[in-house]
């Protein structure tokens, strides 16, 4: 299958020190990738090059078959890379339907629309052309009343077209049925779309972030430590769900320090060190102690041998 993504020798530099060195991976449809490495091995800083938010100092970026350059993380967004973030950018004191459509609301259509700029236009229009024409009278006479006229009556409308632009009605009904056809689609449950963001679970939060990324055609989401901060349950869920995305073809490349997690969900491996990528593996022909050694390196696994054993324990590979 095409690639959607193709990161070629991507490179980042912070002064002297080589964050991300030379790293190249591809993401096909359909497909969760794993991305580890110990803190500071890079891998924050590669998503944010393959989504807008730094420029790479050395390497190509290949999305949909094209060579792209993200000058912005809404670049890359408007063209269908989606990243989802720990604080996940939702308004608290909204609504789920009112969230998904952050900054795109709906707004009433057609009918209501339509009035409203033809009234507000009349509203402003008809005065205006009054007041212009019996001012112009004064200087001009008769030329002038009907110089007025116009130009009071044109000026009022535009300026009545513009507020009713501006203060038209937002749809709520239909941000809640399109919010919760999205949440369906994705087989998400949440008890009362009319609830504040605020009060829901973590987990909840994260689904809200995801639906909203779907509903605006997100072609490939990348989740930095998605799970970090749930309760085990929750974690479940929002693993179900990078599942369920990728069933739909939407790639996922997700960040995570647990070993469970990425073996959970990630179909392949892409392991880096140091900034450079030290290994790729495919997630059912490899095993949590061989990632954990490509992870910190061989010599770090020979001196302490107690690492192995701590995974199997409770599969986490913080060190
Ligand atoms: N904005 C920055 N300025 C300077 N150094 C940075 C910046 N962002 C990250 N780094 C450094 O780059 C390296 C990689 O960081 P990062 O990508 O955050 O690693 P990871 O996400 O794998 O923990 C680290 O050494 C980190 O200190
Ligand atoms: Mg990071």
């Amino acid at each position: 299958m095409e690639p959607i993504l193709r990161a070629v020798n991507l490179t980042k530099k912070f002064g002297g020190l080589v964050a991300v060195d030379n790293v190249s991976f591809d993401v096909s449809p359909g497909e969760v990738i794993g991305l580890v490495g110990d803190n500071g091995a890079g891998k924050s800083t590669f998503i944010k090059m393959i989504s807008g938010v730094y420029q790479p100092d050395g390497g190509e970026i290949f999305f949909n078959g094209k060579k792209v350059s993200f000058a912005d993380p809404r670049d890359a967004r408007d063209q269908g890379i989606e990243t989802i973030y720990q604080d996940l950018a939702l308004a608290e004191n909204l609504d789920v339907g009112a969230n998904i459509f952050l900054g795109r609301e709906l707004k009433k259509k057609f009918f209501s629309e339509f009035i409203s700029r033809i009234l507000f236009s009349a509203v402003l229009g008809l005065p205006l052309a009054v007041l212009f024409a019996w001012a112009a009278f004064h200087f001009f006479q008769w030329p002038g009343l009907l110089l007025g006229m116009l130009t009071g009556l044109g000026l009022g409308s535009v300026l009545g077209w513009l507020f009713a632009c501006v203060t038209q009605l937002v749809d709520r009904r239909k941000m809640a049925g399109e919010s919760a056809g999205a949440l369906k689609r994705l087989d998400i449950e949440i008890p009362s779309l009319t609830q504040q963001v605020r009060n829901l679970s973590g987990g909840q939060r994260q689904s809200v972030a995801i639906a909203r990324s779907i509903y605006w055609n997100a072609r490939m989401m990348i989740m930095d430590e998605p799970t970090a901060a749930l309760g085990v349950s929750e974690q479940r869920k929002v693993l179900t769900l990078v599942r369920t995305l990728a069933s739909q073809g939407v790639p996922v490349i997700i960040i995570s320090h647990n070993m469970q997690d990425v073996f959970a969900v990630a179909d392949r491996i892409v392991i880096l060190r140091r900034g450079k990528k030290v290994g790729e593996q495919i997630a059912a022909k490899t095993t949590p102690d061989k990632i954990v050694s490509l992870m910190v390196g061989a010599e770090t696994v020979h001196k302490m041998g107690v690492i192995p054993r701590a995974l199997e324990n409770n599969g986490s590979a913080k060190v």
